[in-house]
């Protein structure tokens, strides 16, 4: 094998300690989040018949033109890698005969897009995202926004700006794309290739467009509000207002689009100054999809994992600092002692405490070096001389003091006495 071989596939990376403590202690601060919200978790497979994806995404979006990992299975079905977790939670509400009823579920977990890998931009990437169904009233886009700032400020996260727009209703789609190409007219032979083909495809797509010189064209247009209807505009306004009150700031975006096409009403988007060109850390908005015979109404976001963790570790967050290491580790002299500390061990963790020793039977001076290396707050010692008196050194690493125990004093300190590292006595951080 060569050393590539070992490499995980290019835009794709493993996570692994150190970094993975920051994604556990944000999963455990959302879960706890949500919970307040009243929102229940839902796993869906992260791969689905093609036609969930392209139904629900807009056939001329770049997702899934460009991006989706598709391919034929063995019974010719058509199937692909989800780019996105929205399209799948519908199906799933669609399905389970909840629609008539409001759902209000979040997932955590890998989406796939065949994108160039660059920084911040990967082909498997994770989303936390959130759907709140059922409730077609701008309260409930005011909600789903202000949970989306209440978690990103839980996080830690700060100088994020969150932009608003509007998609308008879908009777307003013709007057938007009509009103569009008028005014691009004039500007339609310095359009990239691509906006081009939009321009004759989806023209507010061209909003989106990345390329210098179609920005530049966008950046003159008249906001795309005017073209809608004034149900449109008032739910926007309303939306805003109610943010006021709950005091999140957001700013109107007139450009903002969102590079999905299932939008209707209120989109979204939350950028961070610190990362570059791919600076979107989250986007969402009001979306309505059809699945057989139903219309599905919902409102909800997806912030990209990869992202915020570059965002917070950029502020200086070190996920080292999070890790957890066991509270006790234990070292023994001989076999007898060995075997009598791995029942210690086992009793040890059985009453809460975290603890590990080294089960290889080294030398008391490795053990003493896995020990430091552990970082764990207690070492308890077992010698002969401990052997012989059934005693035990209890050593905190903190300050070096070490005292002789027996067993009743030793379980009693760390179970409930000062010393104590039951995870549910131990201090907040
Ligand atoms: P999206 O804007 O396509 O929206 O993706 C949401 C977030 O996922 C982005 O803001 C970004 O942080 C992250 N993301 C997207 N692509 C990549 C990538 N290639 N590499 C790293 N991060 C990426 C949606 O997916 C909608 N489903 C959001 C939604 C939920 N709207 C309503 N409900």
């Amino acid at each position: 094998m060569t050393s590539e071989s070992f490499q995980p596939i290019k835009g794709m990376a493993d996570l692994a300690p150190p970094a993975i403590y920051l994604w556990q202690r944000l999963e455990e601060t959302t879960r706890d989040i949500l919970a307040r919200y009243a929102f229940d978790e839902v796993r869906t497979p992260v791969m689905e018949r093609t036609a969930v994806f392209k139904r629900s995404l807009g056939d001329t979006t770049d997702v899934v033109q460009k991006e989706m990992y598709s391919f034929t299975d063995r019974g010719g079905r058509d199937l692909s890698l989800r780019p996105e977790g929205t399209a799948g939670v519908i199906r799933h509400v669609a399905g389970s005969g909840q629609a008539a009823q409001d759902a209000r579920l979040y997932y955590i977990g890998p989406m796939f897009r065949s994108e160039r890998p660059q920084a911040g931009r990967y082909r498997q990437f994770h989303q936390l995202g959130v759907e709140s169904i059922g409730a077609p009233c701008p309260a409930a886009d005011a909600e789903v926004i202000a949970l989306q700032a209440h978690v990103l400020s839980a996080w830690g996260l700060k100088d994020f700006r969150m932009e608003l727009n509007t998609r308008g209703l879908p009777e307003d789609r013709q007057r938007v794309a009509d009103g569009l190409r008028a005014a691009l007219e004039p500007d339609l032979d310095r359009l990239c290739e691509d906006c081009r083909r939009r321009y004759a495809q989806n023209p507010l797509r061209i909003l989106d467009c990345k390329n210098a010189a179609c920005r530049d064209i966008a950046d003159r247009l008249p906001p795309v509000t005017e073209f809608m209807s004034a149900e449109a505009r008032t739910y926007l306004k309303e939306v805003i207002s109610l943010l006021e009150r709950l005091e999140i700031p957001v700013t109107e975006n007139p450009r903002l689009v969102r590079g999905l096409d299932y939008y209707v009403h209120t989109v979204w988007e939350i950028t961070h100054a610190g990362l570059g060109s791919q600076d979107a850390l989250s986007g969402g908005g009001r979306y309505a999809l059809t699945f057989g015979n139903q219309t599905i109404e919902g409102v909800g976001f997806a912030m990209g994992l990869e992202r915020i963790i570059t965002a917070l570790t950029g502020q200086g967050l070190d996920p080292g600092s999070l890790a957890k290491p066991p509270s006790v580790w234990l070292i023994s002299q001989g076999a007898a002692a060995f075997d009598e500390n791995l029942v210690l061990m086992q009793s040890l963790r059985l009453r809460g405490v975290s603890c590990a020793m080294d089960l290889r039977g080294r030398s008391m001076k490795a053990q003493m070096r896995a020990a430091n290396r552990a970082n764990s707050r207690y070492v308890v010692i077992r010698g002969d001389h401990e052997m012989e008196q059934g005693t035990f050194q209890l050593k905190n690493m903190a300050d070096g003091v070490q005292e002789e125990l027996d067993m009743p004093e030793l379980m009693q300190r760390l179970t409930s006495g000062t010393d104590r590292v039951c995870p549910d006595t131990e201090e907040e951080e």
